[in-house]
């Protein structure tokens, strides 16, 4: 399955692949005389590097991690590799923004110290905020001895633990540890899978904390804890479990033993669980028992086809909750060392939920300020047809409940996602992914091109994003085909966010 290769790719691979990349990074040949000088142009002028999506000066990125909206600016904190375009060295990078979509590069902000528990990396987590201060709760690891080990897919026995640190500057750069971690162990007597990626909330003056985890042959789970003032933790329960599958491999996240990336929150009267395994991510809507402390599910889906993992959630100014997920490559290790960068922020999605619990996203409707130009859109008898030049643009298009429309996408060469609303069954088929629509919905796509890559939103309801790489020195016009009954069509260039390609790195 390609979903897959994005959770082997997390770990082991990459694991691997880093071991491999510590020999290449310190071999003069690998970037000529002037590495950073030489890189930085070669990226500003990468075809297949977004315009418009958040990342990095270079390098690899993985997760969002703490999106917050704080002291008037929304800060975003990500999985980072400060040496290398391939995983590891794990760190947070840092960048502001006043609109979620134009972002300013800031130092990184959280990197492992040797001989702590967060020496071997600062895997992900959680910002929350108490008065003036923010603080993160994240996943510190560091090598240990198979018996504390929690993480074992890497080939090395890696120990988690949970681990705090806070900020009292306005603008969230200078960040203190907690030199020991909050949760050093996860609870006894379990066989854990693993044990990271914590994300707290506070409900009626208490901390609550979910950990992503999971239990051998048992499967994928969400551990609870409980605490009055973020530093002492008592462990409750399971939020919430998965049911086995009776697959057991090497990666548990690879068989759903292992849940990663948990997100819990209220939304429009429910609740929303989010987490990641088997290369897709997971959302399940129902309630919270407050009594007991467990949540049930009633709904579930997931919440992009393809390319779209490990997000995490946020509020935003006027209280919408925003989600934002990592858009990895699919293209193996050589491609990304070579190209310098790899990965990339998804864009806001904003989250609502029906009174049925029925999940629905869309791009956060302010995006529109990303508009430039708009794009011709061609009538024909059979057909209305556009192009988005050098892989850069928008389109919506709107149908009508109960009538055919069919969306064709290709670069030229290949066809990148065809999309079908079958009127008979009232679902939405994009490429073999199917997606039911709701009594009373209409099909909808709304699409974004950017350079190596196309983020759609299926009928409010589902994400489809898809990484496609050109061989060309050029990004590749985009051609659009819309057949059936059209209600609207529209389209326009979007226009780039910085005039470098954010390769403009940290003013330190
Ligand atoms: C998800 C993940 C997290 C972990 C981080 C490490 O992509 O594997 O579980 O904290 O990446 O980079």
């Amino acid at each position: 399955m390609k979903n897959r290769e994005v959770c082997t790719a997390t770990r082991r691979q990459f694991i691997v692949s880093a071991a491999a990349f510590g020999s290449l990074w310190n071999s003069p040949l690998a970037f000529g005389a002037d590495p950073a000088e030489v890189s930085r142009l070669a990226l500003a002028s990468d075809p297949q590097r977004p315009q418009f999506h958040l990342l990095p000066a270079r390098n690899w990125m993985n997760d969002p991690n703490g999106p917050v909206f704080f002291n008037g600016k929304y800060h975003m904190f990500f999985q980072y590799n400060p040496k290398g375009a391939v995983w590891g060295n794990m760190s947070w990078n840092h960048a502001v923004s006043t609109d979620m979509l134009h972002w300013t590069h800031l130092p990184v902000a959280l990197t492992p110290t040797p001989g702590s528990p967060d020496a071997y990396g600062v895997f992900s987590g959680t910002a929350i905020t108490v008065g003036k201060r923010v603080y993160m709760v994240y996943t510190a690891t560091r090598k240990s001895t198979p018996e504390l080990a929690t993480l074992k897919d890497g080939g090395k026995p890696i120990q988690e633990s949970q681990c705090i640190a806070w900020s009292d500057d306005p603008n969230l750069v200078h960040w203190t540890k907690n030199p020991s971690p909050i949760i050093p162990l996860p609870p006894k007597g379990l066989d854990i899978t693993g044990f990271r990626d914590p994300s707290p909330w506070k409900q009626d003056g208490v901390y609550y904390l979910a950990v992503g985890s999971g239990v051998a042959r048992k499967g994928g789970c969400v551990l609870l804890y409980r605490s009055h003032d973020l530093k002492q933790w008592e462990y409750l329960h399971p939020l919430t479990e998965g049911v086995w599958n009776g697959q057991h491999t090497a990666n548990p996240c690879d068989d759903g033993e292992m849940w990663e990336c948990p997100d819990f929150f209220e939304l429009d009267g429910g609740h929303v669980l989010i987490y990641s395994t088997l290369g897709k991510v997971i959302w399940q809507s129902g309630s919270f028992d407050t009594t007991t402390l467990k949540f049930t599910a009633k709904k579930t889906g997931v919440l992009d086809f393809d390319a779209f993992y490990a997000p995490k959630t946020q509020l935003d100014a006027t209280g919408r909750r925003i989600l934002w997920g990592w858009i990895p490559e699919r293209r193996p290790d050589a491609a990304m060392l070579k190209a310098g960068w790899s990965g990339m922020m998804s864009l806001p999605r904003t989250m609502r939920l029906d009174p049925d619990g029925t999940l629905r996203l869309e791009i956060l409707p302010q995006s529109s300020a990303l508009r430039g130009a708009p794009v011709a859109v061609a009538t024909d008898s059979a057909a209305k047809t556009l192009t988005l030049e050098k892989c850069n643009g928008e389109f919506t298009a709107q149908g009508r409940e109960g009538t055919r429309l069919q969306v064709s996408i290709s670069n030229g060469s290949e066809e990148l996602m065809k999309i079908e609303y079958l009127p008979q069954r009232h679902a939405m088929v994009a490429n073999a992914h199917e997606i039911q629509l709701q009594p009373g919905d209409s099909p909808s796509v709304h699409a974004f091109a950017d350079g190596s890559v196309l983020e759609v939103i299926l009928g409010q309801r589902v994400g489809y994003t898809r990484r496609f790489y050109s061989a060309q020195p050029t990004a590749p016009d985009l051609q659009v085909q819309v057949t059936g009954a059209v209600a609207g069509i529209r389209a326009w260039k979007i226009k780039t966010i910085s005039n470098n390609r954010l390769t403009t790195p940290a003013q330190t």
